[in-house]
C-alpha cells in the first residue's frame, strides 16, 4: 500500500487517544539516560499501537522507534517518537505530542504531529505544504525583529551539551523577546511551523524527535539547518529553526556562544 498521509495522521490521532487514557494518572516510571529522560507505560502502549499499525498497512517498510523495538534496514522507514514531551506528561502539564515521519532517500518527505491535550494535529507532505487538521495552511512568522521573537530552545539530557546551551539561553535573553523551553521538540517545531514560536534551537536531540518537525517547519516556509548553519541532518540531533527572515541572526547569534562539546552522538 502506498504511504499516504491521512493514514499517519490517524495512526498518530488514535496513539493520541491510547495516551490520553494515561494523563495525570500516572505515578511510576523508569529512568533511561539521565533523571530527566523517563520512560511511562503510555510512551510503551503508544509506541506498541503505532508501530503495529505501521507494520500492518505497510509491512514492508521498516520503522525507526524510540523506545526499543526498532528496525530499520531500508532506505524509506518511519521515525517514530510515541510520546515526545514524556516529563511533562508525567508531571501533568499539557505540552507533549506524537510524532511520526515518512523518510525517503531524500529526508522526511511526510511528518504529522499531534497534540493529544488540545487536540492539534499538524502534518506536511513534501512539497505540497504544511496543515493543521481543519485544514488550515501553516505559515511561519513574519516577525523580522529580534526583539519581538519568542525563542524557545531545549535543555539537553546529556551534561555534556549543557553548558552551549545555558550560554545560549544567556545570549538570547539579551537580545529577543523572551527565551522558553517547553519540554517537546516535535511540538516546538509544529508552533514554530504555525507561526507561535520564531527561532528554535536545541542539540542532543534524535530523528524521531525531529523528522516530522523538519518537514512541518520547510513546508511552511521557514528554515531549517544545522546549529552552525550547514546543512540539517537527522544524524546529527542538532536544530535551528526559523521562519527564514531572521536564520542568519539565528546562527550568527549562536556561533557566538561558544564551543558545543558533543561525544557519544547516537547515528541512526
Ligand atoms: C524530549 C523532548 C524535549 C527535549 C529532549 C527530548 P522525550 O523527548 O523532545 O523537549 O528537550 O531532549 O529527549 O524524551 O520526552 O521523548
Ligand atoms: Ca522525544
Ligand atoms: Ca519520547
Amino acid at each position: 500500500m502506498a504511504v499516504k498521509i491521512e493514514k499517519l495522521t490517524e495512526i498518530a490521532r488514535n496513539a493520541g487517544k491510547i495516551v490520553l487514557k494515561f494523563y495525570r494518572q500516572v505515578t511510576e516510571y523508569g529512568a533511561k539516560m539521565s533523571e530527566a529522560d523517563i520512560v511511562t507505560e503510555a510512551d510503551m502502549e503508544s509506541q506498541k499501537y503505532i508501530v503495529e499499525s505501521l507494520n500492518r498497512c505497510f509491512p514492508e517498510i521498516p520503522v525507526l522507534a524510540e523506545e526499543g523495538l526498532t528496525s530499520r534496514n531500508g532506505e524509506r522507514y518511519f521515525v517514530v517518537d510515541p510520546l515526545d514531551g514524556t516529563l511533562n506528561f508525567f508531571h501533568g502539564l499539557p505540552f507533549f505530542s506524537i510524532s511520526i515521519a515518512y523518510v525517503d532517500e531524500k529526508g522526511p518527505c511526510m511528518g504529522v504531529v499531534h497534540a493529544p491535550s488540545t487536540n492539534e494535529t499538524f502534518f506536511a507532505v513534501r512539497g505540497e505544504g504544511s496543515y493543521d487538521h481543519t485544514g488550515k495552511r501553516l505559515r511561519v512568522s513574519t516577525t523580522a525583529e529580534l526583539k519581538q521573537c519568542l525563542a524557545v530552545t531545549g535543555w539537553p539530557y546529556d551534561e555534556l551539551l549543557q553548558p552551549w546551551t545555558q550560554r545560549t539561553v544567556n545570549h538570547f535573553q539579551e537580545l529577543v523577546q523572551e527565551v522558553r523551553i517547553l519540554g517537546s521538540a516535535a511540538l516546538e517545531m509544529a508552533y514554530l511551523a504555525a507561526g507561535h514560536i520564531d527561532l528554535y534551537w536545541e542539540v542532543g536531540l534524535y530523528p524521531w524527535d525531529l523528522a516530522a518537525g523538519y518537514l512541518l517547519v520547510e513546508e511552511a516556509g521557514g528554515k531549517v539547518s544545522d546549529v552552525n548553519g550547514e546543512n540539517f541532518s537527522l544524524s546529527t540531533g542538532r536544530v535551528a529553526a526559523s521562519n527564514g527572515i531572521l536564520h542568519e541572526e539565528l546562527i550568527g547569534n549562536l556561533m557566538k556562544c561558544g564551543e558545543l562539546r558533543e561525544e557519544g552522538r547516537y547515528e541512526p
